[in-house]
């Protein structure tokens, strides 16, 4: 009976009150779940900022580990590149060796059989020189016809001439079997740490002696270069003398033959260098002389092939030098222009 006394007023506000209630606690409620949610979005993004960072970490170490993997593998890589050089390094020295041997020993065995004979020439020819001689202090003492007497002497002039022809071939052909059994007997020495600056001056002046015993008039200025940083290199000492004595002749002869062609305005000059590029130990000998002639630039190397004049060489001068520069697994390099210079380096290799 109280309710039906509240005024229509009252009851809008009631009404409206009740209303306002409901609305208000319709948003508390909608707050809540909004808040709910954001909660939730951030909880998500902190854990997907987590495993991306995880993810990034583990990125980092494959990459790293993928890294140290391959730098360890290319360190493999080089490391057997290295063994299969010297593999085939120690091949091809094992080949030339064996082929040096065999050649050395058909050389030998060849030049020994020659030599027997050509001394039977050598020894007759010379009989027959003095036999001819005694035939014609015969015939001076004889009384022969004087136009017989003339005759007979021509004769064994004629004779006498061919047989010192005979005689000289015979002795050229003797140097050359005595330089071939030379080289066939020699023996690669042991190897030993050498200092080359020393080396090449002491062998420059062996063999400057040398030439100028036989062509006294000769001199020559020499130039050297020499690299103080060389290291001590191993080597067979012999041998690497022996192919710079080659060098030094080589270069002494061709100036020489420059000397009579330009008597007055040439001035010979022999250049040495010594340098030692990264791993390797470089001699250069160059000489001013007449050069070498580009169409036998390729057949210097060969056994036997000279240009020099008949019994003045035997043309194994190079031919050995290369042989003995692959034996050390180095390098013979000629370089030149006609008319003008040589030059021959020899790269040797530090081990
Ligand atoms: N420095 C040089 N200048 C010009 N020509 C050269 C020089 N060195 C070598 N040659 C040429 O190369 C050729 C071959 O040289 P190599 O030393 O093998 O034989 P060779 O000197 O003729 O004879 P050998 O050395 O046996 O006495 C020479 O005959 C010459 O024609
Ligand atoms: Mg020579």
């Amino acid at each position: 009976m109280v309710l039906l006394d509240i005024s229509i007023q009252s009851r809008v506000i009631i009404g409206i009150s009740a209303m306002l209630l409901l609305f208000i606690s319709f948003l508390v409620v909608f707050v809540a779940n909004q808040r709910k949610k954001m909660q939730y979005h951030k909880e998500r993004q902190t854990m997907n900022e987590e495993r991306e960072r995880l993810l990034k970490e583990q990125n980092q170490l494959l990459e790293q580990r993928v890294k140290e993997r391959t730098a360890e593998l290319s360190e493999q890589k080089e490391a057997l590149q290295k063994a299969l050089q010297e593999l085939r390094a120690s091949q091809s020295q094992l080949i030339q060796k064996e082929k040096m041997a065999s050649l050395g020993q058909l050389t030998a065995g060849v030049a020994h059989e020659i030599q027997n004979p050509l001394n039977f020439v050598i020894n007759f020819g010379e009989i027959n020189t003095e036999l001819m001689g005694e035939m014609k202090e015969r015939i001076a003492n004889e009384d022969l016809p004087a136009g017989f007497a003339t005759e007979l002497k021509d004769f064994i002039d004629d004779l006498a001439d061919n047989q010192h022809k005979i005689l000289h071939h015979s002795k050229r052909a003797d140097g050359i079997v005595k330089n071939m059994l030379q080289h066939s007997r020699r023996q690669s020495g042991a190897m030993e740490l050498t200092d080359l600056n020393e080396l090449a001056e002491e062998y420059l002046k062996l063999a400057y002696h040398g030439f100028r015993t036989k062509h006294k008039s000769f001199h020559c200025n020499f130039q050297t270069s020499f690299d103080k940083d060389m290291d001590r290199i191993d080597l067979v000492t012999e041998d690497i003398g022996h192919t710079l004595v080659n060098l030094f002749n080589n270069a002494f002869f061709s100036m020489n033959e420059k000397i009579k062609c330009n008597p007055d305005n040439y001035e010979p000059i022999l250049t040495i260098t010594t340098e030692k590029k990264e791993d390797k130990a470089l001699i250069t000998v160059r000489d001013n002389g007449l050069g070498i002639p580009t169409k036998i630039l390729d057949k210097i190397y060969q056994p036997f092939f000279t240009t020099k004049p008949t019994g003045e060489a035997t043309g194994l001068g190079l031919s050995l030098s290369y042989d003995m520069i692959k034996a050390h697994q180095g390098e013979l390099k000629a370089d030149s222009m006609e008319g003008e210079f040589a030059a021959f380096t020899i790269e040797l290799n530090y081990r």
